[in-house]
């Protein structure tokens, strides 16, 4: 397996690092800034964007369409995600083809459901391979499906063509390695990390849970000084270490992009993870899935 890249149960390659875009689109006078920094990270090799029909209603959208309108579309690779309550066939093609406009494209290299709430996981399936069928998305997975949902997708028709899970995963929220990793990696379906350097400390779940630790923790500051790397480079290389998960950090500072696309070179020792579970260990009973 290429170390940059992911296989895909329909043998294609995810990037293993794009960007997010999340909170983009929600203060106009950040515009052209936001689209600015998704094109210094497709120029510096961060060509997986992220993105959904929720994030500024569209907006977020706009930004990654103008952005990747200078480069040679098969460069890049596109995920949005829809709704639950336009994941069935009397909204997704409307919903995706808004998307499409706004993203300037005529296909997504990945759809995603953003979250299950009262989806039809059935129609979900229907639907999305229809689309695939239509050329206007190449494969298609979920977000924040934790074991029981993953179950659930498998028991309907076409269930198991779902070709990857987004969820939140860093090293303050290792939930995931309790029974989720296992349960895809049994099934050849990895993932991508949402929220993976925690917000730079500033994130909060929807339970409330702050991991402002992340960013002051001893161990974190000295693991990432043996490496000379900053803090958020540390967490970032914790959740790249796994080869079978994709992150999408989210900045627009031209240092901060620069960094997180380095911090993909980091391999961090057994010893190094061994300290940073001392801090953070990976969870030793069921662990509601962590979201925001
Ligand atoms: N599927 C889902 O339900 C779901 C949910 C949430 C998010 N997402 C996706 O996942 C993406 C990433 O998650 P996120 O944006 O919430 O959190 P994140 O990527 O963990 O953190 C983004 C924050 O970290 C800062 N940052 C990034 N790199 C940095 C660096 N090298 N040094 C210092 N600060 C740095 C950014 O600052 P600047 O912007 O100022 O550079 C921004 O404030 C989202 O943008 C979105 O595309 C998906």
């Amino acid at each position: 397996m290429e170390k940059k890249k992911i296989l895909l149960p329909d043998g294609s390659y995810l990037p293993k690092i794009g960007q997010g875009t999340w909170q983009m689109g929600e203060d106009d006078t950040a515009y052209s800034r936001e689209i600015d920094g998704l094109r210094h990270g497709l120029e510096i090799g961060m060509n997986l964007i992220d993105t959904a029909e929720m994030y500024a209603d569209g907006k977020a959208e706009n930004i990654a369409g103008r952005a990747i309108e200078k480069f040679d579309r098969k460069d890049i690779y596109l995920l949005s995600k829809v709704y639950p309550q336009n994941a069935n066939r009397h909204h997704i093609y409307s919903s995706l083809e808004r998307t499409l406009k706004l993203l300037g494209t005529e296909y997504l290299d990945m759809y995603l459901l953003h979250w299950r709430e009262d989806a039809d996981l059935a129609e979900v399936a229907y639907c999305m391979e229809d689309l695939k069928d239509q050329g206007k998305i190449k494969r298609w997975g979920v977000s924040n499906f934790d074991v029981t949902d993953m179950e659930d997708l498998w028991k309907v028709p076409d269930g198991n063509q779902c070709c990857v899970n987004e969820v939140l995963y860093n090293l303050g929220a290792r939930g995931i390695e309790y029974d989720l990793l296992q349960w895809q990696r049994e099934r050849d379906v990895p993932f991508i990390a949402y929220g993976p350097v925690g917000q730079a400390g500033a994130m909060t779940t929807q339970d409330g849970v702050s991991k402002a630790a992340l960013m002051t923790d001893k161990n974190v500051i000295e693991v990432a000084k043996k490496h000379d790397i900053s803090v958020v480079q540390l967490l970032l290389s914790f959740v790249l270490r796994l080869e079978d998960m994709a992150a999408i950090p989210k900045a627009v500072g031209f240092d901060h992009i620069e960094e997180n696309a380095a911090a993909a070179e980091v391999t961090l020792s057994e010893e190094d993870l061994e300290q940073l579970s001392r801090s953070f260990p990976s969870p030793t009973e069921k662990v509601t899935m962590e979201k925001y």
